[in-house]
């Protein structure tokens, strides 16, 4: 028994220290500013790993380095023509970053639930949504962001088809999707926009930083614009529109020129972490893997299981007996709210004994997305919904998948929760 605590996703640098060696000729250079050498290169980087695609497609992408994936999904936003009044149809089932943009910009998400196949967007409900929006608001939503959970493709092929049936601009959010790809084409780049992010726990890390897939020169170079303030070309600063500080450092820039080299390897390692839980699954009553459907490849940056509902776990009593007193999230030990164990919402008794269990044995997991339509904050956005996401959230867990779980903590994972199954 070792006493190495296995956490989800913990960022990785490349074994020859490219990574270093980037940062440090910026350091050397005097580039420590949001623009340079490592920020053109990194997103050159990015754009010959978007565009390249397994069906010959000629994409022609442009992408844009930003200081966070949050960034990223405002601009596009913007880029859409989102504004005070407008509203965005937004997959539900998502971190919140998917849609809080779209309440900075004034406007209102229009929450869509998933599939059960994908956790996705549901294709026949976008639609059906759209239609109840155009009939009741006599206006067209300006946008729509599905989201590749958990790195897992949508049915994006369908989701575009509604999209162009009523002329919507598509962002989608792959943020947790980098490197995942549908029928050889990597998502990102099948709407208007496609949303990245290299936060510390990502497919590759800028420490935090995101990036915007634009379709086309022009788009690029609007978003450009905004993100280095908008300014107009006079000796003076001009301002004509409002622009945004969003350009990503040339700093963090140069720890992703570092991680495009492993970018390959850390994909393969999830993958193959997600295949080790998988086949392990299969064998175990009550607990079902996540796994891709037909013509989808995945990056498993997370991979999730779901418990049954009949599933008995040790310690479920003791679940939800105490409410949680520390802080959450990276806000240097900042409480805020909390002191009720409950809410009117919250993933099943066996989900959170089996958590506490896996805590016990010094694995970190995690409950699935809260979907947005069930968060208080959104409590009067519009939304459609099926069942499927709040069900899921209910029954779900994140699993540790990062380029930091070896073979052995997977080994130990499957057995901490075997190990919590009352029998
Ligand atoms: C689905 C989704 N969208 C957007 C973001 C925002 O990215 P960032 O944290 O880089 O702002 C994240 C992750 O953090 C995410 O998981």
């Amino acid at each position: 028994m070792t006493d190495k605590r296995i956490l989800l996703c913990l960022a990785h640098m490349s074994e020859t220290g490219e990574e270093m060696k980037f940062v440090k000729e910026a350091f050397d250079t005097n580039w420590v500013v949001p623009l340079g050498p490592n920020v053109n290169g990194f997103e050159a980087d990015l754009e010959a790993f978007v565009n390249n695609n397994e069906v010959g497609l000629e994409l022609n992408k442009r992408v844009v380095a930003l200081s966070s994936g949050t960034a990223a999904v405002h601009l596009a936003l913007l880029a859409c023509g989102v504004g005070p009044g407008d509203e965005v149809m937004v997959q539900s089932f998502t971190f919140c970053a998917s849609s809080h943009p779209v309440t900075y910009l004034g406007a209102t998400p229009v929450f869509v639930d998933s599939e059960p196949e994908t956790w996705n967007m549901d294709p026949a409900l976008l639609d059906e949504a759209i239609s109840d929006r155009v009939a009741k608001t006599g206006r067209k939503p300006k946008a729509i962001v599905p989201v590749y959970l958990y790195g897992m493709p949508a049915r994006i092929d369908e989701i575009m088809a509604v999209a162009r049936k009523w002329d919507i601009p598509v962002v989608e959010d792959a943020a947790e999707g980098f490197g995942s790809r549908y029928h050889g084409q990597v998502v990102g780049t099948f709407g208007d926009y496609g949303v990245l992010s290299f936060n510390g726990n990502k497919m590759i890390t800028t420490s935090g930083g995101g990036a915007l897939i634009c379709p086309d020169e022009a788009a690029w170079r609007r978003i450009m614009w905004l993100a280095t303030q908008a300014r107009e070309a006079y000796p003076y600063y001009q301002h004509e529109a409002i622009g945004y500080n969003y350009r990503m450092s040339n700093i963090c820039a140069g720890i992703g020129r570092g991680q495009m080299t492993i970018l390959d390897e850390h994909i393969a390692h999830h993958r193959r972490i997600a295949a080790m839980y998988s086949d392990a699954f299969k064998a175990m009553d009550g607990i079902t893997f996540h796994s891709e459907a037909e013509g989808m490849e995945s990056n498993y940056w997370l991979s999730t299981i779901l418990l049954d509902e009949g599933l008995r776990v040790v310690g479920e009593d003791a679940a939800y007996a105490e409410a949680v007193q520390g802080a959450v999230g990276g806000a240097a030990g900042v409480v805020h709210g909390g002191g009720a164990a409950h809410t009117d919402c919250e993933p099943s008794r066996n989900v959170e004994a089996m958590r506490l269990a896996l805590d016990r044995c010094g694995v970190e997991s995690r409950p699935l997305w809260k979907p947005m339509h069930r968060q208080p904050v959104y409590k009067n956005a519009p939304a459609y919904v099926n069942g499927v996401s709040e069900s899921l959230f209910k029954r779900g867990l994140c699993l540790p998948s990062g380029p930091m779980v070896t073979d052995e903590d997977v080994a130990r994972v499957i057995e901490a929760i075997k190990g919590a199954i009352e029998r």
